[in-house]
């Protein structure tokens, strides 16, 4: 398998799909609501996906596709060759902000992670990455992250896990945003993943992601020696929604050791 040849295939792909969303902007949006009312999806989100359907397709036809509007394929296991996409990743922040919002593509072959990518649609930035061969924005070498101390860290967070919720120790989180230098929320799991790739937010947490969310994101971490996990310090499962933590190397365990308790682990240990 050609690894470079899928590259600029994957390059050439995206940013083409980010210029029919920019172009998009002069035309109808149609949005419509998916599990719940604060969950959009529009006709963009729809022509994207199905744009990258069927030029994966058109180059081969033996790769599958898991994407999140479900126009790729049917997915049970991670053999293969695997496309995972979110055509518009922060759908909410494209319908009101006209910003703030990504594409990001994973390619996996047997589930390890070969080619990542992260595209600011409206910035006209791409982060991308082969593996073991670095990471790259707009074709630049990305560094790897300098190491920082928890006191010195801005991490991204939904504010909802700070107030009392059954899911996670609130209490604990508190006590890090008083410990840290800063908080962020961006509203697009993929711009908080990209920051920190960058070392511009020095980690994210979510309690519930879907394997679109962060594929991309994961194979780009590896490059620059990010750590990505879920909340219990394992493995993201790509093949179902997961917790979520991806951090600078020299904080992602004091984060899970000091501050992230799952209640449900709570009461296990009990
Ligand atoms: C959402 C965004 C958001 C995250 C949600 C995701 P979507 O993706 O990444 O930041 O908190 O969990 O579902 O629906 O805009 O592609
Ligand atoms: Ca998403
Ligand atoms: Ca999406």
């Amino acid at each position: 398998m050609n690894l470079q040849k899928i590259n600029e295939f994957a390059i050439n792909t995206i940013l083409q799909a980010g210029r029919q969303i920019r172009e998009s902007f002069s035309k109808e949006l149609i949005i419509e609501t998916k599990a719940n009312a604060n969950d959009l999806v529009t006709n963009i989100d729809r022509k994207i996906e199905q744009y990258f359907v069927e030029k994966i397709k058109e180059l081969d036809p033996s790769h599958k596709i898991l994407g999140e509007e479900g126009m790729g394929d049917r997915i049970a296991t991670l053999d293969g060759p695997l496309w995972i996409i979110d055509p518009i990743d922060g759908t909410m922040n494209f319908i009101k902000q006209g910003r703030h919002f990504m594409i990001t593509v994973g390619f996996f072959v047997d589930g390890v992670g070969k080619l990542g990518y992260l595209y600011d649609v409206m910035r006209d930035e791409l982060i991308s990455a082969i593996q073991g061969e670095g990471a790259f924005l707009n074709r630049q070498p990305l560094k790897k992250l300098n190491p920082l101390t928890i006191e010195e860290a801005i991490i991204g967070i939904n504010s909802s896990w700070v107030i009392p919720n059954g899911k996670i120790n609130h209490e604990k989180l508190v006590k890090l945003i008083k410990t840290v230098r800063g908080t962020r929320s961006y509203g697009s799991a993929a711009m908080e993943i990209a920051l920190v790739v960058t070392g511009k937010l020095d980690a994210y947490l979510s309690m519930r992601l879907a394997p679109w969310d962060i594929a991309g994101g994961l194979v780009i971490a590896n490059e620059v020696g990010a750590v990505a996990t879920n909340l219990k310090g394992q493995p993201f499962n790509l093949l179902s929604q997961d917790t979520f933590l991806i951090a600078n190397p020299s904080i992602h365990q004091v984060l899970l050791d000091q501050y992230i308790e799952l209640i449900e682990e709570k009461q296990h240990s009990k």
